[in-house]
């Protein structure tokens, strides 16, 4: 039996309910046990800025939380790469084998991207590759799905490639549009599949990692 563990990054954002969600299903037991010795960890959450509520609640699970807020006087590209070179470092002191986007907003480039090649997964907010790419965040997301009449929205968890929302789809949850939706309701019913999407997703990764991809 492989008792390895895979130690998590968390990366976030905002309120980070999708970051709850991964705490508590670790907690529940759910990223260990099983006859391939599955195990994974939640070693460590990072913020691209300050003051999010998500850092309030890596610090009550007693996990370590960094913030690496954007250098806002480099250029675009500098920036990204900059953010992307001191998340590269965490990840090797704190020997990280899965990276996990939860409602993480910036964009990361360069080595980190090479040295977790397959080992990064996001989630967005919609059945991809619908309403994914650059700008398609948040509110913005659901809004365009309202505008354009469609009759079912979801979320949608991918491996993380050098492109905006394009990795390859590992797991998809569907919710109904309803009539008189609002992007805050659709949002809120796509939110609670988030949280089932994002810990399945995780299991799946961990157990993959663990078997070499033979599970
Ligand atoms: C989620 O809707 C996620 O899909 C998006 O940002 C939101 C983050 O929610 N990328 P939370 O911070 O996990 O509550």
């Amino acid at each position: 039996m492989n008792s390895i563990s895979v130690n998590i990054l968390v990366l976030v954002s905002g309120g980070g309910t999708n970051l709850q969600a991964l705490i508590d299903a670790e907690k529940a037991g759910r990223f260990s046990g099983g006859t391939s010795g599955l195990s994974g960890k939640i070693v460590a959450v990072v913020s691209d800025r300050a003051g999010v509520y998500a850092l309030e609640r890596a610090k009550l699970a007693g996990i370590p939380a960094f913030v690496e807020a954007l250098e806002k006087t480099l250029t675009k590209p500098e920036r990204r790469r900059d953010l992307s070179d001191r998340i590269l470092k965490i990840c090797q002191e704190q020997d990280i084998g899965l990276i996990i986007y939860a409602g993480f907003l910036s964009i990361l480039t360069g080595e980190l991207i090479e040295a977790y090649a397959g080992k990064m997964i996001n989630i967005h907010p919609s059945l991809l590759p619908k309403f994914g790419g650059q700008g398609m965040y948040g509110e913005r997301v659901h809004q365009a799905v309202l505008a354009s009449g469609e009759k079912e929205s979801g979320c949608t968890v991918h491996i993380v490639d050098a492109g905006t929302d394009t990795g390859p789809i590992l797991i998809q949850r569907t919710v109904p549009v309803l009539a008189g939706d609002t992007a805050d309701t659709l949002a809120e019913r796509i939110h609670r599949e988030e949280h089932i999407a994002i810990v399945d997703a995780a299991i799946m990764m961990v157990t993959n990692i663990l078997t070499g991809g033979k599970s």
